[in-house]
């Protein structure tokens, strides 16, 4: 088949394109394959599938008219191995009728090529700032413009560094600046490189200017033997991120940042032992599912669970209290900060570098500590504290009258009370009876699902913090 560039067409036919591609809100590649479509549909019958063909086997990927496409995602590949996610991640957007702009810097394409992102999003990848024939079909403003948003995945540290300081040195980096559209960043980096200061100071500008973060996982690393927290969400978790931000804001908590703990941790004794508790985590993910769909950006620092993560909140997967506290640290700042995991008290002292052997003596002595409390660390502290920050209290007796002082030891704005006595069967079970204290008075809510309870505790913030973003 012949192969037709824009550059080859004359000058006058050029010059229509244009002004009919901006007429319609368009890039001139996009024109030309709409005009393309239109006509090859007006003439010709639908060819059969080669046999044996992906299309014939039901494999392809439906060709969505672009005029069909709702929206369009600027997506910016970073130079990391996390990169070959990003194919994935085309494909999951454009199954969800939506159309992706791909921009990749220098290093991302010696990890994927332009020629595959540029198959799978049925349009050329940009990668060169300075590139002829990208500014006059396009042009960098453009593509930092004609999106609904924008994500960068994988978001390296260099790529965060790069933003958070305003630097437009290549193609990525100037439509990040150039942008007028939400971005939303899934990083992907070694854990040490995660932890870093300067990695966290970044990401605290970025989090601060108003820029969506949806990960990073706890896990392996591409590099054998380094396991933490680094590893990109996986395609789906981009995708269902993605959709929540499409989706706009518009509910109670609309503009305001959330961050809730959930489920238990996990404090080792040696490498294959740990100490834990019977928290599912049901009722913290469902308060993050419910923030998240009254509008908030929601940060969720989980312990281990078995429960999925809720869709468009952004999911960070710790084991330890210490971990858990760092995480949360992290994600600062936020206007409410709920804690509803039931963390660890103790760990111990020195877990064990190899598996404890028995000894033959019957008894083994474990020294234990206490671990940091994370709801009475934020509470307490100076600087960036949220408006209103919320713990739980799980009694098994005297409920009320242990979580008022609590309230006041903890220096938290609310406590939710529960009986998680064995008989209430409110560990690990569905349904769950609270008792809202704060400083004004006690509520005691009637026995609800713990989506309910989520439901109710988010109309009550909402209503706390006068419902708007600020
Ligand atoms: O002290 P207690 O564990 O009963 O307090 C419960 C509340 O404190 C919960 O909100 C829980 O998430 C939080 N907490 C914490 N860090 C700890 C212990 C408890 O954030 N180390």
């Amino acid at each position: 088949m012949a192969s037709l560039t824009v550059r080859q067409l004359d000058e006058k036919l050029k010059q229509q394109l244009r002004l009919r591609a901006a007429r319609n809100g368009r890039s001139v590649e996009d024109e030309v394959r709409t005009i393309l479509r239109g006509a090859a549909a007006e003439t010709a019958e639908p060819a059969p599938a080669a046999p044996g063909s992906d299309r014939e086997r039901g494999l392809g990927r439906p060709e969505q008219p672009l005029e069909q496409v709702s929206k369009r995602v600027l997506l910016v590949i970073g130079g990391g191995i996390a990169a070959y996610k990003s194919l994935d991640l085309i494909r999951r957007l454009r199954e969800r009728n939506l159309a992706v702009r791909v921009v990749m810097t220098k290093a991302a394409a010696e990890f994927v090529t332009p020629l595959s992102v540029g198959a799978l999003a049925s349009e050329r990848a940009f990668t060169e700032l300075f590139d002829p024939q990208s500014e006059f079909d396009v042009g960098h403003i453009r593509i930092a413009r004609e999106c609904a948003l924008v994500v960068v995945a994988p978001a390296t540290a260099d790529l965060i560094a790069k933003m958070a300081n305003g630097h437009a040195d290549d193609l990525a980096s100037a439509v990040l600046l150039a942008t007028d559209k939400k971005i939303l960043l899934a990083p992907a980096m070694n854990p040490h490189m995660w932890s870093n200061a300067a990695t966290r100071r970044n990401l605290a500008q970025l989090v601060a200017d108003g820029v969506a973060v949806v990960g990073p996982n706890a896990g392996e690393m591409a590099e054998r033997n380094e396991s933490g927290v680094g590893r990109m969400a996986e395609p789906l978790e981009i995708a269902a991120a993605i959709e929540t931000q499409l989706a706009g804001a518009s509910g109670a908590l609309a503009g305001r940042r959330v961050i809730v703990t959930s489920g238990p941790t996990h404090e080792p004794i040696d490498p294959v032992r740990y100490i834990a508790n019977r928290s599912s985590g049901k009722q913290g993910h469902a308060i993050a599912a419910a923030a998240a769909a009254a509008g908030a950006q929601v940060t969720l620092v989980s312990g281990p669970v078995n429960v999925p993560d809720p869709r468009g909140v952004s999911t960070i997967k710790v084991e330890s209290a210490r971990d858990m506290l760092q995480a949360v640290e992290a994600a600062l700042p936020a206007d409410v900060a709920v804690f509803a995991a039931a963390v660890a008290d103790w760990r111990v002292v020195e877990a064990g570098q190899q598996k404890i052997k028995k000894s033959g003596s019957g008894a083994l002595r474990l020294s234990l500590t206490e671990n940091p409390d994370i709801l009475a660390s934020i509470a307490h502290r100076k600087s960036k504290r949220p408006e209103l920050v919320i713990g739980f209290a799980a009694e098994t007796e005297k409920v009320v009258e242990h979580a008022k002082a609590k309230l006041a030891r903890k220096g938290c704005d609310w406590i939710l009370a529960n009986d998680v006595s064995a008989d209430s069967g409110v560990m690990g079970g569905d349904r769950n009876t609270v008792h809202l204290i704060t400083p004004s008075g006690v509520e005691s809510w009637p026995t609800q699902t713990k989506d309910e309870v989520a439901s109710a505790l988010i109309a009550r913030i909402a209503a706390a913090l006068g419902g708007e973003s600020k």
